[in-house]
């Protein structure tokens, strides 16, 4: 379709997302779903991968005051999105240390607040790391969006993201949660200017 637009007309507002993925394996499948997330955004999406997890620093409240450069990278690309898409595996019961550490990271700014958040699962069985991210990000002020927050099962089927997105009924379910979470972040952003 052409991106073009007749006299009078307004092109429709391109929303960001911020894509994160909570492990840092090379062929992880949380983040092959992410990646699956980006080919099948519809056009008025920009969704895009954080690379940075794995070099930020451990979270110290000490070093807050000079940040590091990465952590404001990640305050940056966290204040550009207009909502959060994170993907983590568990382990141990939990979620993941890097991604606790860098929400941590953005315990005290302004940027998470009233942030839309769609949890998703590559995993079925992976039910205690999901409840605790809910919880995380709940409590940091984040709107996760249950009708967007869905359980993808790639566990054990070795898929990468072209084959989710090239797979009717992944691609399907995938879909449907970004176009049902681009939604409600605009129903999040015009109830924010109505309270203006
Ligand atoms: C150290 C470790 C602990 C794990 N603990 C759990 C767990 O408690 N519950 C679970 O469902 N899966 C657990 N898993 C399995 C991972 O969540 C699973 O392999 C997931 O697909 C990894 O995600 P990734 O492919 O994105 O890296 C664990 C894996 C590792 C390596």
């Amino acid at each position: 379709m052409s991106e073009e637009t007749m006299p009078g007309e307004t092109k429709p507002t391109t929303l960001h997302i911020l894509a994160i993925s909570g492990s840092l394996r090379k062929v992880s499948s949380n983040t092959a779903l992410l990646q699956a997330a980006i080919a099948l955004a519809p056009e008025n999406l920009e969704v895009k991968l954080y690379e940075g997890l794995g070099a930020l620093p451990h979270f110290n409240p000490d070093l807050e005051p000079t940040e590091p450069p990465s952590v404001t990278d990640l305050r940056q690309q966290v204040q550009w999105s207009d909502g959060l898409l994170i993907s983590s595996p568990e382990y141990a019961h939990g979620v993941p240390g890097v991604l606790k550490n860098a929400l941590d990271w953005l315990v005290n700014g302004e940027e998470f607040v009233g942030k839309p958040i769609a949890l998703l699962n590559a995993s079925p069985r992976a039910i205690h790391a999901q409840a605790s991210l809910t919880e995380i990000v709940t409590v940091m002020a984040g709107r996760v969006i249950p009708a967007a927050s869905i359980t993808v099962p790639l566990l054990g089927q070795n898929l990468d993201a072209a084959g989710i997105a090239s797979d009717a009924e992944l691609s399907s379910a995938l879909h449907t949660a970004i176009v049902t979470f681009a939604s409600a972040i605009q129903r999040c952003q015009s109830e924010a200017v109505r309270l203006l």
